[in-house]
This record gives structure tokens, C-alpha cells and sequence, in this order.
């Protein structure tokens, strides 16, 4: 692989507000990569620094190797798509995909035939005749993705597309964007705030928090191994134990010794001397309960939330922490229940404090 686009020291200042520290970020030929982070953390400020509709204030970004801060945003190659679809309400869907090919001169041949394949490709080929405002909000998205693709642009900058449609469509529509990364080929640089989209959709993932980045990795890398409590706490759920080192290892007892009684197992990417300055953190996923007394630690079970597929259970330890475990339903946990809790070392990880 090699690197599409860089950014490479970018900034951005608004007065005396930093919209984004110095940020250096690669993004590879073909590649899915989604900023992901809460509202104001600089993800649509560092998309529009590289789209260029807005001016860094340092650094520079490069595309193919060259350096593009200073071109104009039609000239850099790049596609934008937005929550807002944008479309022109007075002209037709095949004139609204056709708009930017014009713009670009291209003859009325080529126009109608990367306008054809731009409609099949997001399956609206019968509407190429209708307005708009005769579209539901999905099939405006799509137009709109349409018009983006229709020049074949090699980088398409995506803003939160899928942010004004509702759950069930959103979801479909995050299959057909997959779909037509796959089919384009081209790089991708998509923007959420929703940890499901982005880990559905991403080939890595660039966690963002508060004007700069706090992680990047694939999916299974942010969830599996988050190197922050804010990355931990922002991608799926987290539970956090709090212990201490035991006094001597000498003893064949775990090593970690919790506030409120317990001894744990280390996970097993950890050394002692780590374990002494960080937090534990355990998904729900890794837990199972067994007996009371017969795991690392035992909990009383103060909720019970049926998902469908599973069950989740919340239970309280003995110094007041509280932990939520996926359980079969066949296990058919009660409230008020003292039950026993284990979990795989190779499951858990450790989160700088
Ligand atoms: N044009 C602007 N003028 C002043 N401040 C801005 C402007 N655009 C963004 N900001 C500020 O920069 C920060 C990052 O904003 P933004 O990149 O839009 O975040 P996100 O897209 O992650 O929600 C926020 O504090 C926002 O208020
Ligand atoms: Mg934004």
C-alpha cells in the first residue's frame, strides 16, 4: 500500500480557539478511514482542511506525494458528501449529477454515460427524471453519492452522510457505502460520532478528542487494545476495576488485590510493574459468571436488560463498583443474586491512568 494522502503538522486556529492541533495523519491508497470522536473535536475541520474549504493555519497536506495546501479545492481530485444532501431543488436528478460534470467541460456523451453508470451504481437509475422534493431523504443521500462518484474523483471526503436518516435506513445505507468503496476503489475519509458506523465501515479508525487524535488503529484494535480511558470509554462498553498489587507474589494467589476483597489475574500482555499504575478494563463480553465464591470476584446482581440476542447484567461488588456482563439467557440470571465472576487474562487490558 501506499500513501494516498498526508497530513502532515496541521493546524487549524479560529481566534483563539485551537479547532485542531498540530495533526500528522497517512492515509493509505484505498483506504476506509473513519474520524470518529464526539461533537467539536476538529473532525469536520481536519475534512475540510484536505477537501481545502478551509485554510490550515500550518502544516500542509500532500496527495500522491505532492503538495496540495495550496491548490483550490476543484483542482485537488477530491469528492465531498454531506449531511445536508445539497441538491439543486429546480433541476432533475440526472442534471443534478450531471451539474459537476459540466462544470469539468467534459462532452454530452460522456456526461449522460458517467451519469448513467454513477445512477446504477446506487441503484436510482429509474429516477433520473424526478426533483428532488419527489425523493425520500435515503434516495436524496444517494443522489447525492451520485454526484459525488460521477467524476471518478480518486479521494471522497464524506461528512456525516448518514447523520438525517433514521436508524433502519441508516444502517442499510452504511451497507451500500461499503459496497461502493469496494466498487470505486477510491480512499475513503468518512465522518462520524457514531462508534457503530465507524466500526462497521472502517478499515482503521481515528478516535478524536479535543482537537487532536487519541488513537488510531483498526477496529479490533481500538476495541480490543484502547491505550485511553477515553478510547476505551468512547468505542463499546467498558468495565473499569480499580486494585492493587498484592503485598507479596510469593503466594500462589492473583496478583491484583480489589478495594473490596477479590484477587485478580493480570492480563497477559502486562508486567507487575505496569499493573501497578494503571486500570483494568474488562468488556462485557469477557465475563462469565459462574457460582459464587467460585470466581475472581463475586457480585450481586442489580439489573437484568433483555437485548434479543443476549442478556446484560449489571452486578455491584463489594467496594461499590459496578460491572455489566453478557450472559446467555438460558442462564436466566435474577435480580438480588450473589453470583461468581471469571474471565480469560488474554481478555482484558490495561488503560494508562
Ligand atoms: N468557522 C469557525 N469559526 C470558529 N470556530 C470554529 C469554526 N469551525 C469550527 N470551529 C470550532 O472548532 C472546534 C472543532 O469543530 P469541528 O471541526 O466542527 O468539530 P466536529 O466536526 O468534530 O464536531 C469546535 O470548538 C468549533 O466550535
Ligand atoms: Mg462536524
Amino acid at each position: 500500500m501506499s500513501a494516498k494522502l498526508e497530513a502532515i503538522g496541521l493546524e487549524k486556529r479560529y481566534g483563539d480557539t485551537l479547532a485542531l492541533q498540530a495533526t500528522d495523519l497517512t492515509v493509505q491508497a484505498g483506504e476506509f478511514l473513519t474520524l470518529l470522536g464526539p461533537s467539536g473535536s476538529g473532525k469536520t475541520t481536519l475534512l475540510q482542511m484536505i477537501s481545502g474549504l478551509v485554510a490550515p493555519s500550518a502544516g500542509r497536506i500532500e496527495i500522491d506525494g505532492r503538495d496540495v495546501t495550496l491548490v483550490e479545492p476543484g483542482k485537488r481530485g477530491i469528492g465531498m458528501v454531506f449531511q445536508s444532501y445539497a441538491l439543486f431543488p429546480h433541476m432533475t436528478v440526472r442534471d443534478n449529477v450531471a451539474y459537476g460534470l459540466r462544470m469539468r467541460s467534459k462532452t454530452r456523451d460522456e456526461v449522460r454515460k458517467a451519469v448513467d453508470d454513477a445512477l446504477a451504481m446506487v441503484r436510482m437509475s429509474d429516477y433520473d427524471k424526478r426533483f428532488p422534493k419527489e425523493l425520500s431523504g435515503g434516495q436524496q443521500q444517494r443522489i447525492a453519492l451520485a454526484r459525488c462518484f460521477a467524476y471518478r474523483p480518486s479521494i471522497i471526503l464524506l461528512d456525516e452522510p448518514l447523520g438525517a436518516l433514521d436508524k433502519k435506513l441508516r444502517e442499510h445505507m452504511q451497507g451500500e457505502i461499503r459496497r461502493l468503496h469496494k466498487e470505486l476503489g477510491a480512499t475513503f475519509v468518512y465522518v462520524t460520532h457514531d462508534q457503530d458506523e465507524a466500526l462497521t465501515l472502517s478499515d482503521r479508525i481515528c478516535l478524536m478528542n479535543d482537537a487532536r487524535i487519541e488513537q488510531i488503529g483498526t477496529p479490533a484494535d481500538l476495541y480490543d487494545r484502547p491505550a485511553t480511558r477515553f478510547a476505551a470509554g468512547f468505542i463499546g462498553h467498558s468495565n473499569l476495576l480499580e486494585g492493587e498489587l498484592a503485598p507479596t507474589h510469593s503466594d500462589s494467589g492473583e496478583p491484583i488485590l480489589l478495594a473490596g476483597g477479590g484477587r485478580i489475574p493480570l492480563p497477559r500482555t502486562a508486567t507487575l510493574s505496569q499493573a501497578a499504575r494503571h486500570t483494568l478494563l474488562l468488556r462485557p463480553e469477557a465475563l462469565r459468571l459462574v457460582d459464587a465464591a467460585r470466581g475472581f470476584v463475586d457480585g450481586r446482581i442489580s439489573d437484568v436488560v433483555f437485548f434479543g440476542s443476549d442478556t446484560r447484567v449489571q452486578l455491584s461488588l463489594a467496594d461499590g463498583s459496578e460491572l455489566v456482563a453478557r450472559c446467555e439467557r438460558s442462564l436466566s440470571p435474577r435480580i438480588g443474586d450473589t453470583v461468581g465472576l471469571v474471565w480469560d487474562p488474554y481478555r482484558t487490558t490495561l488503560l494508562q491512568a
